[in-house]
């Protein structure tokens, strides 16, 4: 979920409104705020995406103080009884997180009489302050009270209808706040996203604090009640990160810069701590698409850089409580907020090893948290699906693993390729109207099957989550080795298969599964570069998509993504689905 509060000199309700924008990725199943207008706390909530909320409030607020949230379900259906601000009478409640005990807290609750309108753990703390401010306890001791009883991990903005000039916070656990001051007030939200164009400094807000934002001054305390020192630094985002320009969609604008990213940060030299240097056991963890990105890396460490690579999706990993051998952990995350990746990180940190972060967004909680942070650069990433940060991920972790590699003819090939990279990217671009055709023929199929080798097998994977988060076509991505244990039965006419085959040195065993695909009457459409074209004449397949060849293997995912990127912009496109903001995700899930 995302989180905003702002308190200006002006009246805000525009201001907290644009402000939700820009942590509209964070959660967009509905939306809310709550302002104080004339002494009187007033809510304003709605289902779907901010738009709808936008229909419903006010052209004209005096409000000089307000809270907003978009919603990324947890507890209770996304209706409007569920959306935040959640109130008790007097005060308004909007959270980011998860209250663990918040079942035996609801019962304490009921039994003090309080009656319960939605199925949120929020509104249990919204009654719960209510019970400690009205049995004479201080707003001091109400917080207090909030960090020590509630168990989980949270983010709270609060309005008091008491405290019209005032906004309340707290934070326990690993879900990020960020403060923010600026010529226009003072403001808090859940990232430094959230605060663009409100606020030209940040501070973030350590775990297990509480505090009072007031336009004269921020006050922050601790668990015992001691006052805490606030370090501000310039915003490091301007306005400009966050438009689409001319493109229709995020998405779009977003693979459109992929040459560009690959152009300035292939040539960029990169500084990588001693100790991965020295280390040879190197371990990736990630989820999503960062996890695709992390298990490409993996062939690059092998392959390239000759370590021992363990790959581990981070919302499995921590739990089974593994043995770890000694060496460095990298995280890979686009946004640096993904609790199952902090958490990760910080079993690992706890483990004995060094902990690397390679993040897109500088000062994101995973870059505080490790020892070393290695930027991606991608920019700000705001289509849900996640594009240009994905490349510039596989990007970082190629040139790690090539200032790990041996100095020699190989590396010095790899490098010359990576110049010609960008110009054979832009040139998908050129095709892109044969990527629209074949997404005319996936647009109807109930299933997909995409197949790869090798490094293209996390290719084939990261093709289906693409498929499936964007156009709701169940993508499945195999091995294409495995195709003889299980999936053939899938194949049915009815079910497109698309082959990642570059020619590298599985092309020629990845041509044989297409034969026992094409022998089953399925329909296969393969992504493959021009030397691997050539040997395709005459395979009965529906389509080929071919890319320039690349001068390397290394460098094939660059140009089979993007092309599986397309497909699945142009299958939802013709489904009508909402592309930047698909249905029941966020873009950064910041609950276990
Ligand atoms: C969410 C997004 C995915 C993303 C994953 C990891 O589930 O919907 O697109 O790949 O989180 O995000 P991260 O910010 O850690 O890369």
């Amino acid at each position: 979920c995302g989180i905003i509060g702002f308190l200006g000199k002006r009246p805000v309700l525009n201001t907290l409104v644009s402000a939700l924008k820009n942590v509209e990725y964070r959660g967009y199943d509905s939306s809310g705020v709550a302002v104080i207008q004339n002494k009187k706390l007033v809510r304003y909530r709605a289902v779907g995406t901010l738009n709808q909320l936008i229909k419903i409030l006010p052209d004209a607020s005096q409000s000089l103080v307000g809270i907003g949230h978009t919603r990324w379900a947890t507890h209770g259906a996304p209706e409007e009884r569920n959306a935040h601000p959640q109130m008790s009478k007097g005060i308004a409640v909007i959270h980011n997180g998860i209250i663990e005990n918040f079942s035996m807290l609801k019962s304490f609750l009921l039994k003090q009489g309080y009656r319960f309108e939605s199925d949120t753990d929020t509104e249990v703390v919204a009654h719960l302050m209510h019970f400690y401010y009205h049995n004479n306890k201080s707003v001091h001791q109400v917080f207090f009270k909030i960090l020590t009883e509630l168990e989980g991990s949270f983010a709270l903005a609060v309005l008091l209808e008491d405290y019209p000039n005032q906004i309340f916070f707290a934070r326990k656990g690993i879900s990020p706040l960020i403060l923010g001051r600026g010529s226009q007030g003072v403001s808090l939200g859940s990232d430094a996203l959230s605060l663009v164009g409100i606020s030209e400094e940040i501070s973030y807000v350590e775990e297990s604090t509480w505090g009072i934002l007031s336009l004269e001054d921020i006050h922050i305390f601790n668990e015992k009640q001691e006052s805490q020192q606030l370090y501000f630094i310039p915003h490091p985002l301007g306005q400009e990160s966050l438009g689409r320009g001319e493109f229709h969609h995020y998405m779009l604008k977003e693979m459109y810069e992929q040459p560009e990213i690959v152009l300035k940060e292939g040539t960029r030299p990169i500084v990588i701590p001693e100790a991965l240097k020295d280390s040879s056991h190197i371990t990736l963890v990630g989820c999503g698409s960062a996890f695709y990105a992390a298990w490409c890396g993996k062939y690059y460490l092998e392959q390239l850089a000759q370590r021992i690579v363990t790959l581990e999706l981070a919302s499995e990993f921590h739990y089974r409580n593994p043995m770890v051998q000694p060496g460095v952990t990298i995280a890979v995350s686009q946004s640096g907020e993904t609790a199952d990746t902090l958490k990760a990180i910080q079993y690992m940190e706890q483990k004995g090893q060094y902990t690397i972060g390679m993040v897109n967004m500088p000062y994101s909680s995973i870059s505080r948290y490790v020892q070393y942070e290695l930027l991606t650069r991608a920019g700000p990433e705001i289509g849900v699906a996640s594009t240009k940060a994905f490349t510039a991920q596989l990007l970082c972790l190629l040139k790690i693993s090539l200032t790990l590699m041996k100095e020699g003819e190989k590396k010095q090939h790899v490098l010359k390729g990576l110049q010609q990279l960008p110009m054979d990217m832009q040139k998908i671009f050129f095709k892109a109207s044969q990527l629209q055709d074949i997404a005319q023929h996936l647009v109807h199929a109930k299933g997909i099957i995409y197949l790869g080798r090798g490094i293209s097998y996390p290719i084939a994977l990261e093709g289906a989550l693409k498929i499936s988060e964007l156009s709701y076509i169940h993508g499945q991505g195999f091995a294409a080795g495995e195709l003889k244990h299980g999936p053939l039965a899938l194949i049915d006419g009815l079910t497109p298969v698309v082959v990642v085959a570059p020619m590298d040195q599985f092309f020629e065993k990845t041509v044989s599964n297409i034969y026992e695909v094409c022998a089953r009457e399925g329909k296969v459409f393969v992504i493959t570069d021009e030397a691997g074209a050539t040997q395709l004449a005459g395979v009965p397949v529906q389509d080929i998509f071919v890319y320039p060849s690349p001068k390397a293997w290394e460098l094939h995912p660059f140009l089979s993504v993007l092309s599986l990127q397309l497909i699945a912009y142009y299958t939802a496109l013709h489904k009508g689905c909402s592309i930047d903001q698909p249905r029941n995700l966020a873009k950064s899930v910041t609950v276990e």
